[in-house]
């Protein structure tokens, strides 16, 4: 058996994005990953996370980039960009978590985005987006975007089929919402750079991107790439006649719980990406594609893999069920392995494979790219209450 190749890995945060990369990291298997240790500025988050891990800490992001060849970059979105840009000038490969980046505001701590134009939201996000590209065209590494829809097998499975059968997608509608996150960062824009769209629509929006990507290059040899966009966002949990029975989170700040993205490619094929803070039930992740020659459904999460009756919430205390179930009495759609279906470990290790051989990723910056273009596109639009605005492709 020939041996692995050998790649030391880091993570920037401490939180929980950093938890699902470090169980990820683990279950990598085509390359010898050793993982060097973590940088999160807080010290004291920083020993909470790395100690139960058998983790080393460092005291700054340089110290720990200097010995890595690939850093994960799970810190708060507003910090993607400078964290990534580091790491692309040293050559250490950057895996940065949805959304690649954004546009956060004046930086005043009182920012509220009402008092904001969108114009200068896409404007300032496109800029950022450039910077990372740019960086990323001058270093010998890559962005790697840790987009896990990309890989959730049941999105890989309708990659081989419109690969095979030249399928041509007509229609992709897909949705991510639940009812609330649990984040108490969230809900600021300041921190987050958007709300729903920007917080869970990234998912399916570079799902239904990345399959026209797929199948622009197996008709045409290039992708096919996002042309406009008309969207509309509210804030339901916000409206004064909001009738709260304390089942859904309300306490946002000033982002939207509720967004509707219409896409248009430049081949006049269409999506619909739905998110949202207001479905109960669990998760619900889902992407639909209709193509000349079949129809797909892909159930992200929750999905038919197992489902368990539990005549007694207290019984199931101690289990994971499904994520962001609101009661685990009854039926419920269990998840035996939420994170094999939902892509998380096959990214990671599509990454450190990319990382080895140098080899573009499948879910790569110009896809992230895409998604951040698309994505403030469509806060011009909703600012302009629908209208049609173009999306510049990457
Ligand atoms: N793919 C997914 O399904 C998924 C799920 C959750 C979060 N995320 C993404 O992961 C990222 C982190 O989210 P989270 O839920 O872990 O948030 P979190 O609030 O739990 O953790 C954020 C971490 O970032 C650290 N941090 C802030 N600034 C930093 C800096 N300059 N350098 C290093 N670390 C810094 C904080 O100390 C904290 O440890 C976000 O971009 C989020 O959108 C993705």
């Amino acid at each position: 058996m020939t041996s692995k190749p050998k790649v030391r890995g880091g993570i920037a945060g401490s939180g929980f994005a950093a938890n699902l990369h470090f169980e990820g990291i683990h279950r990598v298997y085509g390359a010898d990953v050793d993982l060097v240790g973590i940088f999160s500025p807080t010290p004291a988050h920083a020993g909470r996370f790395a100690e139960p891990r058998g983790l080393r800490t460092f005291a700054s992001l340089e110290a720990l980039l200097d010995e890595v060849d690939v850093v994960h970059v799970c810190a708060s979105p507003a910090a993607h960009e400078a964290i990534a840009v580091a790491a692309l000038r040293r050559g250490v490969h950057a895996v940065v978590e949805k959304p690649l980046t954004g546009w956060f505001g004046d930086g005043g701590a009182d920012f509220h985005v009402a008092r904001a134009s969108m114009k200068r939201a896409l404007d300032g996000a496109l800029a950022s987006v450039d910077r990372m590209l740019d960086a990323e065209a001058k270093s010998k590494a890559m962005i790697l975007y840790a987009e896990n829809w990309v890989y959730a097998p049941a999105v890989q499975k309708e990659r081989e089929i419109i690969e095979k059968t030249g399928a041509q997608v007509l229609w992709i509608h897909g949705e991510e919402s639940h009812s609330g996150s649990h984040s108490n960062a969230y809900g600021f824009w300041r921190l987050n750079g958007g709300g729903a769209l920007i917080g869970k629509g990234v998912h399916p929006l570079t799902a239904a991107l990345y399959l026209k990507r797929v199948e622009g290059r197996a008709r045409h040899g290039r992708p096919i790439r996002p042309a406009a966009v008309s969207a509309r966002m509210h804030a339901l949990t916000r409206l004064d006649g909001f009738v709260d029975r304390g089942f859904l989170r309300t306490d946002y700040h000033d982002v939207e719980d509720f967004s509707a993205t219409h896409v248009v490619f430049e081949d006049g094929t269409v999506a619909d990406i739905f998110a949202s803070e207001i479905v109960m039930g669990g998760i619900h992740n889902w992407l639909e594609v209709m193509a000349n020659n079949h129809r797909a459904q892909c159930n992200i999460n929750p999905n038919t893999a197992m489902a368990t009756y539990n005549p007694a919430e207290d019984q199931f205390r101690d289990v994971y069920v499904v994520e962001k179930i609101g009661t685990k009495q009854g039926w419920a759609p269990t998840a035996p392995d939420e994170d094999f279906i939902t892509g998380f470990p096959q990214e990671i290790e599509a990454f450190y494979r990319a990382a080895a051989t140098g080899e573009r990723p499948e879910s790569d910056g110009r896809l992230a790219a895409d998604c951040i273009s698309t994505v403030y596109s469509a806060y011009l639009s909703a600012e302009q209450k629908g209208a049609e605005v173009p999306v510049r492709a990457y």
